[in-house]
């Protein structure tokens, strides 16, 4: 039997909610794959194998998917300390670092997973790379809107040897002229890198350290748990 990416993600995606517990506090993920284990979780729910389940949804349209699987949620306020979040990811390298928020999520999602206990990530193998950057996909970072254009250009002089080029994210594709507007009321500016942008921490520090930018898409050593589905089966890596 051959399954489609979105029977790889959905493998994944349950493979990790077996290790959901009753009584835990869960962070809900966001994306195509994400979504399989909201669905999942509120299934076992329902059915009485999960009870007494918290989930802190990291973003608007998971916590509406949450609220019409009518999964009882919370947010960091009240419950500072998560026992387990399950997300997806757009990239993940050997060492387990992540880019993260090609579906625009990445500070929420950021938040809520620095602050879990037991971070699983869960992709089918098309997400594996040899380095952060790797798939010539963007990284995104996400900006307040203040001279947008101001802040793409500093992020780009900061990555001028990779070669980095930076994009405005706009709404509805790449027809579309508005900006993209994050659950934040942010922008995103994607930046694309010909060359890998060496370390990564100093990478992160370095925009982190611009005035203008809220946060960006790499997940550095936050993952504690990779699950990857792929055609010769699934596997399940620890930190
Ligand atoms: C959302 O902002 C992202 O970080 C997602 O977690 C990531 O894009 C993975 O999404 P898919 O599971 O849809 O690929």
């Amino acid at each position: 039997v051959i399954l489609s990416q979105d029977e790889l993600k959905k493998v994944a995606a349950y493979k990790a909610v077996e290790f959901v517990e009753s009584g835990m506090v869960v962070g809900l993920g966001t994306g195509s794959t994400a979504k399989h284990a909201v669905d999942k979780i509120a299934e076992l729910l329902h059915s009485g194998k999960l009870k007494n389940i918290v989930g802190i949804p990291t973003s608007k349209i998971t916590h509406e998917q949450a609220v019409s699987l009518r999964i009882p949620l919370s947010d960091l306020n009240k419950h500072p300390i998560v026992d387990l979040a399950i997300d997806g990811a757009d990239e993940v390298d050997p060492q387990m670092n992540l880019v993260k928020g090609r579906g625009g999520s990445l500070l929420r999602e950021k938040m809520v997973e620095a602050a879990t206990k037991k971070f699983i990530v869960i992709v089918d193998e098309s997400k594996l790379v040899n380095y952060i950057g790797g798939s010539g996909l963007a990284m995104p970072v996400e900006i307040v809107p203040f001279c947008w254009e101001f802040t793409l250009k500093r992020l780009e002089m900061l990555f001028i040897e990779a070669g980095c080029v930076g994009k405005l994210r706009t709404a509805g594709g790449s027809g579309g002229e508005e900006p993209y507007v994050t659950d934040n009321g942010n922008y995103i500016i994607d930046l694309y890198f010909k060359k890998d942008m060496g370390d990564l921490k100093d990478a992160s520090d370095a925009i982190l350290r611009l005035a203008g930018v809220v946060e960006h898409g790499m997940f550095i050593d936050m993952a504690t748990t990779v699950i990857v589905a792929g055609k010769l089966g699934v596997s399940v890596t620890n930190k």
